[in-house]
């Protein structure tokens, strides 16, 4: 187990379910958790899971090692260096967020956070979420990717032969906590197992 908190980054992309799952993982395993949502991610929140944010926000916060700060409080601990974080992971990255962390802005608590882990040098896992993919969007992943940020896109292992999308997330999951080297390994229990021919 982690002692130094895990935050958790979620974005107005597609994949509000991955973040879920993560956040979920993280607290079942009594890690102390982190999160910070978007406007963006708020919306998609709605639109992909039809639950409200503050409602499954609700549900996290029975757990005392979890924490959330509003997008907009900077005077958050995440926003300053000092605050032991494990590391950080985006999920999902919208491309506005990927840039932005890419150009060093840092105008709302999320993207400071993301700021912050590379100024710090500190894990920094992005799961970017768009397609297709145009040049700046490509540019921006590695130039982040040369800082030692692992990029993760939250792509189907189609060799596994997912059944559901419960499948697809387990898996990406597995790879976040790989990541955020919380798991040298991939997890069994997360990963579905491979289907018999
Ligand atoms: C339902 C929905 C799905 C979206 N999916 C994506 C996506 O997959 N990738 C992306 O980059 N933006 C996506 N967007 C657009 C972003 O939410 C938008 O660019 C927003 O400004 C991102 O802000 P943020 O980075 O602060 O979350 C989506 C928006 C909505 C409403």
């Amino acid at each position: 187990m982690s002692e130094n908190p895990i935050i958790v980054g979620i974005s107005g992309a597609s994949g509000a379910t991955i973040a879920k799952a993560t956040v979920d993982e993280l607290l079942h395993r009594e890690i102390p958790t982190v999160a910070v949502c978007s406007n963006g991610g708020k919306l998609v929140w709605q639109d992909e899971l039809d639950v409200s944010f503050n409602q499954t926000l609700s549900e996290w916060q029975e757990y005392p090692m979890f924490n959330y700060y509003p997008i907009n409080d900077l005077r958050a601990p995440i926003a300053s260096g000092t605050f032991p974080a494990a590391g950080m992971v985006i999920v999902p990255c919208s491309m506005n967020s990927l840039a932005s962390i890419a150009h060093g802005i840092s105008n709302n608590l999320l993207l400071r956070s993301a700021d912050v882990c590379l100024k710090e040098n500190r894990n920094l896992t992005i799961v970017p979420r768009e397609t297709p993919l145009h040049s700046i969007h490509l540019e921006n992943m590695l130039t982040l990717s040369r800082m030692g940020v692992t990029i993760l896109p939250p792509e189907p292992a189609f060799y596994l032969k997912p059944t559901s999308i419960d499948d697809i997330v387990k898996f990406v999951v597995s790879r976040i906590f790989v990541a955020l080297q919380i798991d040298s390994e991939l997890n069994q229990d997360l990963q579905y197992q491979q289907k018999a021919d």
